[in-house]
């Protein structure tokens, strides 16, 4: 059976539901996912109402008279999952649920090809007429373009029937933006010694006789081509690979002449720090007003990478720190990916951060790792468990949740678990 039959059949089964629960996760590919199966449940005078969660909390598994919609969550707790739910999740999973529509069991690639937004858009689109753009805003969020450097896969079907508009430009966030900020806050590339460094910034446009202040959309063609060159340069110099270098130029998407990905930190940052719920609202009256959101959260990140700076330590094979109180759960883990491309860390980096469940765990790994065949989502999800915690995630990015006092004892399990898979 192909996948879109099985989105045919998953959204019969909705079909016939008086009320709905959509359940999904904190993130811009939850949270546009959401926004799509609320909108389309409206339409179809389906009651309904929206959860936006850090992730599946035992409630939602327990409460089983009300049918859930479970968006870019539930693989890992399929074992859990009763019958009265379809799950929309694109992590990476083994098993199936009788209900799930998993890319993975259609052999695609769910980092890559596919995300929630993008399953629960197909779902969907046998219910109604749902939003192709708020799916790859969803598909952008969570990274999807990073790998080729451009949407492949279903995601480039639904990019046709959006009204995304592609063009061919320099892939580093905040084209708008005074070219200092651009260059200083880039992580997807990052640029090595001007990642997070606002004064390095400056002095390397002020080296090229550029104004630090204008925007890349303002520079001359001349000066796009200097400052390219020199970021080229450097990461060359740094040792970067080519395939890497060259993801610089290429695709962007814009809606309304703006960067889908503003789109898409917009809702990351809402649902992070509690808004999810508001976001969804946003997504579907298609009012996106945050610039007050955006500057508190890079404040904040700002804050974070100092503490995690001065924190972090090697234990055996990884890194690690610990965030305690002070870093926010749900932010950790890109606390964690920023350390590792900043420092250029050739190991795992593992963080932890306090919550009222336990303990939050978050796990980023360097592609090169990837490529050796290291899986995080598998060694997340045996290490929680054998503490008797949960997680799960993707190969690159991971996550879970342990009890409290345990963060040493996972430690060990999760290092002898990287260096087991590293050596197989
Ligand atoms: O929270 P963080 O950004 O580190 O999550 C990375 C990945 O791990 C996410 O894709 C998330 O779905 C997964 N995760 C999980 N279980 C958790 C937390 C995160 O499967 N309790």
């Amino acid at each position: 059976m192909g996948i879109e039959r099985r989105a045919m059949e998953l959204a019969n089964i909705i079909a016939k539901q008086d009320f709905v629960r959509i359940v999904a996760h904190c993130d811009a590919d939850g949270i546009t996912g959401a926004a799509i199966a609320k909108k389309t449940l409206d339409e179809i005078g389906i009651k309904n109402e929206v959860k936006i969660v850090r992730y599946i909390n035992s409630d939602f598994v327990k409460e089983t008279d009300k049918f859930t919609w479970f968006i870019d969550l539930g693989n890992g707790h399929l074992s859990k999952i009763n019958g009265n739910a379809i799950i929309t999740d694109h992590h990476y999973s083994m098993n199936e649920h009788p209900a799930s529509l998993n890319p993975f069991s259609f052999g695609m690639d769910g980092e890559v090809e596919v995300s929630a937004s993008g399953l629960a858009y197909l779902v969907a689109s046998f219910l109604a007429s749902p939003d192709a753009s708020l799916a790859i805003i969803g598909a952008i969020g969570d990274l999807q373009d990073l790998r080729y450097g451009k949407l492949v896969g279903i995601n480039r079907e639904i990019l046709k029937k959006s009204k995304v508009e592609v063009k061919k430009d320099i892939r580093i966030y905040g084209r708008d933006k005074p070219l200092y900020k651009m260059l200083a806050y880039a992580s997807h590339p990052f640029i090595p010694g001007i990642f997070g460094r606002i004064r390095n910034a400056i002095g390397f446009l002020r080296r090229m006789g550029i104004d630090y202040k204008k925007s890349w959309r303002d520079c001359s063609r001349e000066e796009k081509r200097k400052i390219l060159s020199e970021i080229i340069k450097i990461m060359v110099h740094e040792g970067f690979s080519y395939e890497y270098i060259t993801k610089i130029f290429g695709e962007v998407y814009e809606i309304d002449g703006k960067d889908a990905r503003e789109y898409a930190t917009l809702l990351n940052s809402m649902g992070k720090y509690g808004q999810g719920e508001k976001a969804v609202e946003m997504c579907i009256e298609g009012k996106f007003d945050g610039e007050k959101i955006l500057q508190e959260h890079r404040k904040r990140i700002c804050k974070y990478m100092e503490f995690a700076k001065r924190r972090i330590d090697e234990y055996k094979s990884i890194y690690y720190f610990h965030g305690g109180n002070l870093i926010i759960d749900t932010v950790v883990g890109t606390i964690a990916g920023m350390l590792l491309r900043e420092d250029n860390i050739a190991s795992p980096v593992v963080a932890f951060a306090e919550n009222e469940e336990g303990v939050k765990v978050s796990a980023r790994a360097p592609h090169p790792l990837i490529e050796k065949g290291l899986n995080l989502s598998i060694a997340m999800k045996n290490a929680t468990e054998k503490l008797g915690g949960q997680g799960g995630g993707h190969r690159a990015a991971a996550g879970g949740i342990i009890p409290k006092g345990m963060e040493e004892r996972f430690l060990e399990i999760f290092d002898a678990e990287v260096r087991n898979q590293l050596t197989r």
